[in-house]
């Protein structure tokens, strides 16, 4: 994490963009700068993102998949892609228009949704996926990872799997934390993003009706793997 300076980011200030709209410029090459509520920043990884898959996300997200697969923020593809070129029957779904659009000329079965809201139709629903993703920190979506595991949990069929990518940084437990964007020289409004670390797991999948069934780990990547605890 380094602190760099990006100027004031007072509420009421004229010019701020949405968060969906600063992302939606960091997806198209701009420099991005995650902002938090501290002052530390550190760059978006939207070039990772925008990349092809890569050998720890295969081995994390790819190789454990053997059924219909739901990557929840997939942002312009890359996993969904990866899944289905090994086979696996795999959607995306992402609030980001841009990055829907993205994925889709890169051929990736994608949506445009809200993990929160009710699946496009003509998706499997409720107990419809045997593996759903959190992927490059998507635990975070929403800053209230129990919430979110809960529906990840409704969502997985019996003997479903989901696979929750874990905090690396300093932040142990479960950090919620008011994050900007920064791009162009402008900020965007804030929202909450949560991260949980491996020390935090266990409890959030207890609360969430999940249990923990083993920690995969590549390339200094760390994805707890859940199943449906009761
Ligand atoms: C950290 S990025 C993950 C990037 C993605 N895993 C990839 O491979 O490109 C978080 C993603 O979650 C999406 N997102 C944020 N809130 C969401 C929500 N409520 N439902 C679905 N997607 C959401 C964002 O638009 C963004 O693409």
């Amino acid at each position: 994490v380094t602190a760099i300076s990006v100027g004031p980011a007072l509420p009421g200030q004229a010019g701020w963009l949405s968060p969906g709209a600063a992302y939606a410029r960091a997806l198209s090459g701009e420099t991005c700068a995650v902002v938090r509520d501290d002052g530390t920043s550190s760059p978006l990884q939207a070039g990772r993102w925008l990349a092809a898959a890569d050998e720890p996300d295969r081995e994390l997200f790819v190789a454990p998949c053997a059924g219909p697969t739901l990557d929840v923020g997939c942002g312009p593809g890359r996993l969904v892609l990866a899944l289905q070129q090994n086979g696996t029957a795999a959607h995306g779904i992402d609030v980001s228009r841009e990055a829907v659009e993205h994925a889709q000329a890169c051929g990736a079965s994608v949506s445009r949704a809200d993990v929160f809201s009710p699946l496009p139709e003509g998706l499997p629903g409720h107990g419809g996926w045997a593996h759903v993703l959190l992927a490059d920190g998507n635990v975070g979506i929403g800053g209230r990872p129990v919430r979110l595991l809960r529906r990840v949990r409704d969502l997985l069929g019996p003997g479903g799997q989901a696979h929750v990518e874990l905090h690396t940084g300093a932040d142990i437990g479960v950090t919620t934390r008011t994050l900007r964007l920064h791009v162009g020289g402008r900020h965007s409004t804030s929202f909450p993003w949560a991260t949980v670390g491996p020390d935090a797991i266990g409890r959030l999948a207890d609360q969430a009706g999940l249990l923990l069934l083993r920690l995969d780990v590549s390339g200094g990547r760390r994805v707890a793997v859940m199943g449906h605890g009761r």
